[in-house]
């Protein structure tokens, strides 16, 4: 996909050239997983595969939504309800969650018209959803003449997936998909929310694999991982009153102040203090050039994912299990929430070739599966393309 084609989908279907054509990347998460509900730490970079979203105003009195990739079309009021938007067309939740936001955010829209295409594979923890709320919530700010800053807009489309589309998701993805640069990736401190470009040594390859298992009912285990975490800071907040996120709690008493915590909720709450920790000493690693240690934690948060918060499955173990010795893997890991999807790798350039090719074997031998896998690019945030 790219400007033109999205351009030309919008004029088949509405016979119009459209205002505005818009792209948003999707993300994947080098380290730092399930802590930016957390207020904790995350170094993710956008890849190379985007959403693309081409709008205009709309003579009716609804949105009209046309998506390429299903074929299908929905519409809704542009002061939508979530429950007006159903389960059917569940893609165009999305869109309807940002409108929706920005109604909450003081900012009703006029009826638009848009078409859609995504290269994000969905359900692969690449961030599929976020890059279509970031593709829509920057074409429609331009459709409309509002204003957010980056930040702002990221945190509207947070808010169109927690209360809109009901998954109780960090950050990450959104900020991600809307601020990353190119051959870098961002340090995000979801504390004080500033962030940092962290440059990607040229000698590495980030290598993605999509194991191409959905998991039914994900977003209802995410839900729960963050309300063991809850629970976690709820808990802990009663025993030392100063704790108030698992950031706040200090690593090195974690074992002494975790003792009033039951499982699972402890080994929870232990891989959030932990893998902030991990995050913190991975920027510093890979500043200073030394990625093979950078690699180890990699393996290691993977580890820690299985082990204490319980998000990996049998595919994401197999895909780590055929990466993990094959030449140049300095470290390999899920990446995203879990519950199926992909893992990432990282891997000396100079082999990155024949470790996709040889990943794709393995996982094939263990699991009788064809994965999708590939050298991503980081690549910059969302853009917009062509604004009339
Ligand atoms: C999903 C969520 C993010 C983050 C990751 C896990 O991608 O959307 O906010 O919590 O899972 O790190």
């Amino acid at each position: 996909m790219n400007a033109a084609a999205i351009q030309l989908a919008f004029e088949a279907a509405f016979g119009e050239t459209p205002a505005v054509v818009a792209r948003a990347p999707g993300r994947v998460n080098l380290l730092g997983e399930h802590v930016d509900y957390n207020q904790g730490l995350a170094l993710p970079c956008a890849i190379d595969r985007s959403s693309w979203i081409a709008v205009g105003a709309s003579y009716e009195p609804v949105c009209r939504l046309y998506s390429v990739d299903f074929d299908a079309w929905a519409s809704f009021d542009p002061a939508p309800s979530a429950a007006s938007v159903g389960d059917e067309s569940s893609w165009a939740r999305y869109p309807a969650g940002v409108a929706w936001a920005f109604r909450a955010a003081g900012q009703p829209l006029d009826p638009f018209r848009a078409v859609l295409s995504s290269e994000v594979p969905i359900g692969a923890g690449l961030s599929s959803s976020a890059a279509i709320e970031v593709g829509f919530a920057l074409a429609l700010q331009h459709l409309f003449g509002t204003s957010f800053e980056p930040l702002a807009l990221a945190r509207l489309c947070q808010q169109a997936e927690n209360d809109f589309v009901g998954v109780h998701c960090g950050l990450m993805d959104q900020w991600t998909s809307v601020s990353a640069e190119a051959r870098h990736a961002l340090l995000l401190d979801f504390e004080d929310l500033s962030s940092q470009l962290v440059p990607l040594p040229d000698d590495l390859a980030i290598v993605v694999a999509d194991t191409g298992v959905r998991r039914a009912l994900a977003a209802s285990a995410y839900n729960e991982r963050v309300g063991e975490c809850r629970e976690a800071v709820r808990r802990l907040h009663q025993e030392e009153p100063e704790i108030t996120s698992l950031r706040s709690v200090p690593p090195d008493s974690f074992e002494r102040i975790s003792r009033v915590l039951p499982e699972p909720i402890r080994s929870r709450a232990r891989h959030v203090v932990e893998e902030i920790n991990r995050v913190r000493a991975g920027a510093r690693l890979l500043a200073e050039g030394e990625t093979d240690a950078f690699g180890r934690l990699m393996t290691e948060a993977h580890l820690s994912l299985r082990d204490l918060y319980a998000v990996s499955g049998p595919e994401l173990e197999a895909m780590v299990d055929a990466a993990l010795d094959l030449p140049g893997c300095l470290g390999t890991r899920l990446t995203g929430a879990g519950f199926g999807g992909s893992t990432v790798s990282l891997v000396r350039r100079s082999s990155a070739e024949d470790f996709v090719s040889q990943l794709k074997d393995g996982y094939q031998a263990r699991t009788g599966r064809t994965a999708d896998v590939w050298i991503c690019r980081a690549e910059q945030g969302a853009q917009i393309l062509e604004a009339a």
